[in-house]
């Protein structure tokens, strides 16, 4: 399988990662996952813009320009002959040789690395929607930043996963920011309510197109934080992000929300969800 490496395409075998890689080290790293439709990456630019913004955020020069990261990845889409999947791309630090936490000098190049993996729409799953727990936001406050440092993350799935669930939702005090792999939006009296951007949640693409699809079918959106209590009396509640695009949720911890089919509103921004990627 091809895969990216820095600024080459190449076969996964000949990759070489040291030992002493910030991102193995420290998690010292930033990634997107972009997803490809019938051979065409979708949301390209917002996904490499929020690349970039991360970068920034962590003070990572990304030695390659715009254009430059689109035709490589670009390549690598035409070169695994992948129709419909998704893009995992990753940028590390590069080598801190001894171990250092102190950011290593301008000239230590970062690593750059992509793959890409075929996965097919799951129209079925789009419809019987997910089960859900809710657990604390245990991460830390900078969760704008696309960071490869998810333990936070991974622990609060695992936990969702133990609950013979698929997505944890988060909470703060209370609130409702995102969940472990997506964001997260209710629907209460035909109005879609979503936590704020900000350096609580990411910033989601697919936020940013379900809520374009809401402009068109005017659909009231309001960006504002909204408590659990509000989140159990919605109407419907749905999470979003690249690989999961807009996923009804059909339980929450005990709660069952639906039984036959996702609410009006979250199966028409599904609707037109769809004619945006297609
Ligand atoms: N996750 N919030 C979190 C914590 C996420 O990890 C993601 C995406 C999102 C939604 O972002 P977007 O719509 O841009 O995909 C929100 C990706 C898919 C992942 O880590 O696999």
């Amino acid at each position: 399988m091809k895969v990216i490496w820095n600024s080459e395409i190449v076969d996964r075998s000949e990759v070489r990662i040291d030992p002493e890689d910030r991102g193995y080290q420290f998690g010292d790293g930033i990634y997107e996952v972009i997803r490809a439709y019938n051979g065409r990456f979708f949301c390209l630019d917002e996904h490499i813009d929020r690349f970039y913004s991360s970068a920034g955020k962590i003070e990572m020069a990304v030695p390659y320009s715009r254009n430059e990261m689109k035709s490589l990845v670009n390549r690598l889409l035409e070169e695994t002959n992948i129709d419909t999947g998704n893009l995992y791309l990753q940028m590390t630090r590069g080598i801190s040789s001894p171990r250092n936490h102190m950011y290593p000098d301008a000239g230590v190049l970062p690593m750059l690395t992509g793959t890409m993996t075929a996965v097919e729409r799951d129209a079925v799953k789009q419809v019987k929607g997910i089960d859900t727990i809710v657990t604390e936001d245990i991460r830390w406050l900078k969760c704008d930043i696309k960071m490869i440092s998810l333990l936070g993350n991974i622990m609060v799935k695992h936990e969702a996963h133990k609950k013979n669930a698929e997505e944890a939702i988060l909470h703060r005090d209370g609130t409702v920011t995102e969940c472990s792999a997506s964001n997260i939006a209710i629907v209460k009296n035909g109005e879609v309510i979503t936590h704020p951007d900000g350096n609580l949640i990411l910033p989601g693409v697919t936020k940013l197109v379900w809520k374009k699809c809401a402009e068109k079918l005017d659909i009231p959106v309001v960006d504002r934080p909204f408590l659990l209590e509000e989140m159990y009396e919605a109407e419907e509640v749905f999470c979003s992000s690249t690989t999961i695009e807009v996923m009804p949720v059909r339980r929450i911890d005990e709660r069952v929300l639906f039984t036959d089919k996702p609410g009006d509103l979250t199966t028409a921004l599904q609707a037109e969800y769809l004619k945006e990627i297609e």
